[in-house]
């Protein structure tokens, strides 16, 4: 039976952090601008802290200015409003990221279009959303960003080819569809109202899986040889019963990854593959902000 190629987020993320990294010892010496990301954390929510620590070392590693800004759970609105106007405002800042979810209270739409757009390096303000909605330049939302690396290194130009995602959340769901058309495929984005989401799936070259559903795309949803994009992050507990009552966990898909290796061209693990293109994106896009607010081609 053939075994789909594996589509290696290690490997592609370290060469998109090398290559950011190269870029930006290039701005500081032909221009003197060394780019600043701002990362805010709220609370102590533990796979938050994870992911902001590595935020954080990753752009030091990559050379650029680099603050993490942690606020306790019960800090008002107000006082969280002032701290993203202030980072707005300050010139060694190109890059404002304020940690998802936000504890209970804290109005999360609020605070992300107090950012600056220009300095959006989520992709999360509306401004950022029009603008990619209309193919002008704007900030893209990481993971989408990602999936878009990872699909041009495996298959090259996408021009007509048939996509389809699953999923049609802010933060995936819907910037990746927009990119998949600005790259000329033919996209349809399914969901949980979908009928026959199963055949609606095996018509795709380019199958997206972004539901935060574990393991919900088996393999005879898959057309043999497409290439299948997992960004589904589910922490489940294991089968093995003992590990199971120890209350140990693993992380798994929105695809059944096993089965659909031999079915699928090209596949992305998980954990292995586009979670890890997440920080090395949110990089790029700080020297894409930096060299906008600074003019620089
Ligand atoms: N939490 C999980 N993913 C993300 C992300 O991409 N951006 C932000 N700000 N928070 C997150």
């Amino acid at each position: 039976m053939s075994q789909a190629q594996i589509i290696d987020g290690k490997v592609t993320a370290e060469r998109l952090r090398a290559e950011v990294a190269k870029e930006v010892a290039a701005l500081k010496a032909q221009h003197g601008l060394q780019p600043g990301l701002a990362v805010v954390l709220v609370g102590e929510d533990p796979a938050s802290q994870v992911y902001v620590r590595s935020k954080g070392e990753h752009s030091k590693a990559a050379g650029m200015h680099s603050v993490t800004h942690r606020l306790p759970a019960d800090v008002s609105e107000d006082e969280l409003l002032g701290l993203v106007r202030q980072l707005n405002a300050d010139p060694a800042i190109h890059g404002i990221l304020v940690q998802l979810p936000l504890p209970k209270g804290l109005d999360e739409k609020a605070i992300i279009e107090t950012i600056d757009p220009n300095k959006d390096v989520d992709g999360l303000h509306v401004v950022n959303a029009g603008r990619l909605a209309q193919g002008l330049p704007s900030l893209v939302p990481c993971t989408p960003l990602g999936c878009m690396t990872m699909l041009r290194e495996t298959l090259g130009d996408l021009s007509g080819k048939r996509a389809v995602v699953i999923g049609r959340s802010v933060l995936v769901g819907k910037p990746v569809a927009q990119l998949l058309l600005q790259a000329d495929c033919t996209v349809t984005v399914a969901h949980s109202r979908t009928q026959d989401l199963a055949a609606v799936c095996r018509e795709a070259d380019i199958l997206v899986a972004a539901v935060g559903r574990p393991q919900m795309v088996k393999a005879d949803w898959i057309k043999p040889g497409a290439t299948v994009i997992d960004v589904g992050i589910n922490r489940v507990p294991f089968r093995d019963p003992v590990k199971a009552a120890e209350g140990k966990t693993k992380l798994v898909g929105d695809v059944a990854y096993k089965e659909a290796l031999a079915v699928a061209g090209h596949i992305t693990p998980v954990p292995g593959g586009v979670g890890l293109m997440t920080v090395a994106c949110l990089l790029q896009n700080t020297v894409t902000a930096a060299k906008r607010i600074a003019g620089v081609a």
